[in-house]
């Protein structure tokens, strides 16, 4: 009932973390069972350590957060000995480790994408978000160019399933899921935060470090679940959903939109334990809908055919789910 696949990639069940908001698991596994979670995707990696942007890095806002991590990070050196075992060990058996890979340019995604390969993870997520010091600057995640040469760098080299995390900063994020596509992505990961920005007028400076920030949470999840919409109707590759996912609910609208998995990034700083409940609330769920993951992937594109019969679901029903 739970189970689905990313291309090549079986899942026991569609719940995993988003990069950057869940470290490698180490912290959380105090709090639930990781191996009862699809698996884990680490912080994005790069291959020098990044000390990150300066403080203030983080702030609350009216439905998420705003932040300005910058990719802080050890670098792939300490990352292969010192997390990767670790996520391992966490997800067990049945979970998969994904890992999260940033380079500034191609040459430096290609040495991460052959490192981790050689290393032993079961997929590689490809952050877009990243500038190219090679192109002055520009991000990947912006050019259809630049995101398919770094997806296809990334797939020459190896041999396990690609997936490229899209940015939603773009004009129309179709076409960048088409380019990924072209690449050879095997699955896309929609969406990186929105950026955003705070002024605290006292001082009439920006509040973050760098000025501008990323945000993430509730606010984002109907522009992650458009976007999710959007790409799985125009491009035949499977979508990882992320934004603002608190509840089960959340995650089937996901679903409904064309995702074929989840990742939770936000909420699990207010429930480090979010992971393993959504999947018992999903598995209960789908068995009071008389439906299984699959069924539902897509479900609510006009060529899937009609809506289930019954009372449509309150605004807000996610929130008052919740309480
Ligand atoms: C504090 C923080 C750090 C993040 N770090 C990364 C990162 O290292 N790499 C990445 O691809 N995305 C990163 N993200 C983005 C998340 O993985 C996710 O795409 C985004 O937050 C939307 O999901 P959410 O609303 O559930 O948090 C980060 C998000 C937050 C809030």
């Amino acid at each position: 009932m739970l189970a689905t696949r990313l291309g090549t990639l079986q899942l026991t069940n569609p719940v995993l973390s988003a990069s950057g908001t869940f470290g490698s698991g180490w912290e959380g596994r105090e709090f639930s069972d990781l191996s009862r979670v699809g698996g884990l995707v680490s912080k994005t990696v790069t291959v020098k350590p990044r000390p990150g942007n300066p403080p203030p890095r983080i702030l609350e806002t009216p439905a998420g957060m705003l932040n300005s991590i910058g990719l802080e990070n050890k670098g792939a050196d300490y990352f292969i000995p010192e997390s990767l075992p670790k996520m391992k060990q966490l997800v067990g058996e049945h979970g998969r480790v994904i890992v999260n890979i940033g380079g500034e340019s191609i040459d430096e995604f290609v040495e991460l994408a052959e490192r981790f390969t050689a290393a032993g993870v079961d997929a590689l997520e490809v952050n877009l978000s990243c500038p190219n010091v090679q192109e002055g600057r520009l991000l990947f995640s912006t050019s259809p160019q630049m995101c398919e040469r770094a997806v296809a760098a990334v797939k020459a080299v190896t041999d396990v399933p690609v997936f490229a995390k899209l940015s939603p900063n773009v004009t129309d994020v179709v076409e960048i899921a088409r380019a990924a596509a072209a690449g050879g992505a095997d699955g896309l990961t929609a969406i990186n935060t929105l950026i955003g920005m705070a002024i605290d007028w006292r001082r009439q400076r920006p509040v973050l470090g760098r000025g501008i920030g990323g945000l993430s949470g509730p606010a984002i999840r109907p522009v992650a679940v458009r976007m999710v919409y959007e790409i799985t109707r125009a491009v035949d590759v499977p979508v990882i959903g992320v934004g603002g996912i608190q509840s089960a609910s959340d995650v089937l609208e996901f679903l409904c939109a064309g995702a074929a998995a989840v990742q939770v990034g936000t909420a699990q700083f207010a429930d480090p334990a979010l992971m393993v409940r959504l999947v018992e609330d999903l598995e209960r769920e789908l068995a009071g809908l008389g439906r299984s993951v699959g069924e539902l992937i897509g479900s609510a594109h006009p060529e899937a055919g009609p809506a289930t019969p019954g009372q449509p679901a309150a605004a807000g029903a996610s929130a008052q789910e919740r309480r």
